[in-house]
C-alpha cells in the first residue's frame, strides 16, 4: 500500500487498536431530511469530537462541517437514485475525483448492489474509484447495499458481497451484522465495518449488535440513526465507542449510557 493511501487509512482505523467508529450521516443522497439531520449541523455539532470519522455527502460537508474541522471525510460519492422510485440500485458516480482531492477527504465510498440488474455498473463504478483511490493515494470504501431486492442479509450473501469488493480492490468494506458473521470477516480480506440499519427498540440491541461484531472480527461500526435518532445521541456514541476502542461488554455499554443520560 502506497504511502499516502496508507496514511489516509490511519487516520480512519486506529493503528493502535485497528478499531473505527464511524459516523454515517449520508442518508440525505436519496432519503432526504430523515428524522435527527433535517438540520445536520445541529445534531452534528456534539456528535463530531466523539466519532473517529463521518461519512458524508460533499452538500452535507461544504454546508455544515467547518473547514477548520480535523474530522477524517469519508465521502459519499455514488449516488442520484431516490426512495420515490423503485430502483435504487441504479446509482451512478456523482462527485469527480477532483473535487473529492479538492475536498481533502481521507476516503470515498460507495454502495455495490450485487446480485440486483445494477450489479454490473455499480462494480464497474467500484473499480473506477479503486484505480484512482491507487493512484492518488486515496482509500475506498465499499458499501454492500441491501435493501427490498436483495432480500436476506445472510452471512452467505454478505460475505459474497464483501469478498467482491475486496477482489475489484477495495480498501474497505462496510456491510450489515447477520449470524454467523465469522464467516463474512474472516473471507473479506479486507478490513470490515457494519452499518446500524433502521433504529432498533433498545439501546442494548445495539450495543449487543457492535460487541458481537467485533467479537466475530470486525474492525468496527459506521452507525448512522442509532445514534443520531437516539433520545441521548451523545451517551450512546460514547457508550458504542466503548465497545470499539475499549473492548467493553454490553452491559457495561448500557451503564455508560444511563451515567451519561442522567
Ligand atoms: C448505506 O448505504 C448508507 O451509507 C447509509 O446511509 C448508512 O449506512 C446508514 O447508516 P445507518 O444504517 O446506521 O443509519
Amino acid at each position: 500500500m502506497d504511502w499516502g493511501l496508507k496514511n489516509r487509512l490511519s487516520r480512519i482505523i486506529n493503528p493502535e487498536d485497528n478499531r473505527v467508529l464511524m459516523l454515517a450521516v449520508d442518508h440525505g443522497y436519496f432519503l432526504g431530511p430523515v428524522k435527527g439531520l433535517e438540520q445536520p449541523e445541529k445534531t452534528l455539532e456534539p456528535l463530531i469530537p466523539h466519532a473517529d470519522a463521518l461519512m458524508l455527502t460533499r452538500g452535507l460537508l461544504r454546508r455544515c462541517i467547518p473547514a477548520e474541522s480535523n474530522v477524517p471525510i469519508v465521502l459519499r460519492v455514488s449516488g442520484a437514485t431516490s426512495i420515490q422510485r423503485d430502483v435504487l440500485p441504479d446509482e451512478g458516480l456523482t462527485v469527480s475525483m477532483e473535487d473529492a482531492v479538492r475536498l481533502n477527504v481521507s476516503a470515498i465510498t460507495l454502495s455495490i448492489f450485487v446480485g440486483t440488474d445494477h450489479e454490473r455498473q455499480t462494480l464497474m463504478a467500484l473499480s473506477e474509484l479503486v484505480d484512482f483511490g491507487e493512484e492518488y493515494g486515496i482509500p475506498v470504501l465499499a458499501v454492500t447495499a441491501v435493501g427490498r431486492e436483495l432480500g436476506q442479509k445472510d452471512a452467505r450473501y454478505l460475505s459474497l458481497a464483501c469478498r467482491i469488493a475486496a477482489e475489484q480492490g477495495a480498501h474497505f468494506v462496510k456491510t450489515y451484522y447477520c449470524d454467523d458473521f465469522e464467516k463474512v470477516t474472516s473471507s473479506a480480506m479486507i478490513p470490515v465495518v457494519i452499518a446500524g440499519g433502521k433504529k432498533v427498540e433498545t439501546e442494548m440491541d445495539v450495543f449487543k449488535m457492535a460487541y458481537q461484531a467485533i467479537q466475530e472480527g470486525a474492525v468496527g461500526c459506521d452507525f448512522g440513526r442509532n445514534i443520531f435518532q437516539n433520545p441521548k445521541p451523545v451517551a450512546m456514541i460514547s457508550a458504542i465507542r466503548s465497545i470499539v476502542h475499549d473492548n467493553r461488554t454490553p452491559d457495561e455499554a448500557q451503564e455508560i449510557y444511563n451515567e451519561l443520560m442522567s
